[in-house]
């Protein structure tokens, strides 16, 4: 695909204030690839009155998630980021169940933000199911978000490759998934009861404040995050872009005091499947 210099920099900026994106001058040829595969699937002839539809074209639109696909890196598995995990494990989560417990109050609210295909959520989910040894006396949600719909429909399954639990101790393996036939593995069905799945662009300016009871994230401008553990991801929060301007808003210091702790998953992937 041709772009002009100056039909670069408009995609540049419209993608980043879309979708929180940053691609700078060493990515950018990652970006054109994104947008022409985006342009082919698409009813237009060329980019001009793309990038125009971009500009305009509601959050909730099934082509600009599309977009968002093919601009994104869903690198994920099973406890990525070793030290965040270890770091959840040992001090914020176990913390986090202390100050519940001592407000007689056995509730935890954790949000996945940019979840892709479920590794990092159930990996929580993992993570207090050996933590809460009186699990069921507690109510426990872990929304799991992200822009990509097709990435949510593979998480809701919770079958993965070997692939996936690459990292992961045999015996998270034995306790927590069904080897099947194929050679997949089944994640538990209880654990994955446990994270609820919604689609959220993290760029855009509502984000969910609460867990509602259908499950759906309901949309806020409000700061009504409280009690939870949030776990974003840096693809989506990298230095400048709006998402990040968005999460830094969510986390003021206000919000950090209410909410109890933020996490941000190592930058960028860290191997492909084979
Ligand atoms: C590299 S994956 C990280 C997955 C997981 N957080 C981890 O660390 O293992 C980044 C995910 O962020 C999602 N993402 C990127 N931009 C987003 C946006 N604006 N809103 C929501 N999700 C976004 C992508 O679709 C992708 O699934």
């Amino acid at each position: 695909m041709r772009i002009s210099p100056a039909g670069l920099r408009q995609a540049q900026a419209l993608v980043a204030h879309r979708l929180g994106l940053q691609f700078p001058d060493g990515r950018v040829a990652d970006m054109q690839r994104g947008l022409a595969d985006a342009l082919r699937g698409s009813a237009f002839a060329s980019l001009d009155p793309y990038l125009a539809w971009l500009a305009a074209v509601p959050d909730e639109d099934p082509e600009l998630r599309r977009l968002a696909a093919r601009l994104t890196i869903g690198e994920t598995h099973f406890f990525r980021d070793g030290a965040a995990f270890e770091a959840l494990e040992r001090h914020v989560l176990p913390s986090l169940i202390a100050a519940r417990s001592a407000e007689g109050v056995p509730r935890l609210r954790l949000w996945s933000a940019g979840c892709a295909t479920g590794e990092e959520p159930y990996s929580l989910a993992i993570e207090l199911d050996r933590l809460l040894r009186d699990r069921a006396d507690w109510s426990v949600t872990i929304l799991a978000t992200d822009i990509n719909t097709e990435a949510l429909e593979v998480a809701r399954r919770g079958i993965y490759r070997d692939w996936s639990l690459r990292g992961t101790p045999p015996w998270v393996r034995e306790r927590y998934f069904h080897r099947r036939r194929d050679q997949t593995f089944e994640l538990d069905r209880r654990i994955r009861g446990m994270v609820t799945f919604a689609p959220l662009n993290l760029a855009s300016d509502g984000y969910p404040s609460v867990i509602t009871s259908s499950g759906n994230p309901r949309r806020s401008r409000r700061s009504d995050c409280s009690r939870a553990a949030w776990r974003t991801t840096s693809t989506t929060c990298s230095a400048s872009s709006p998402a990040t301007r968005t999460c830094s808003r969510r986390t003021s210091a206000r919000s950090i005091r209410e909410l109890g702790a933020w996490t941000r998953s190592a930058r960028g992937p860290t191997g492909r499947p084979p």
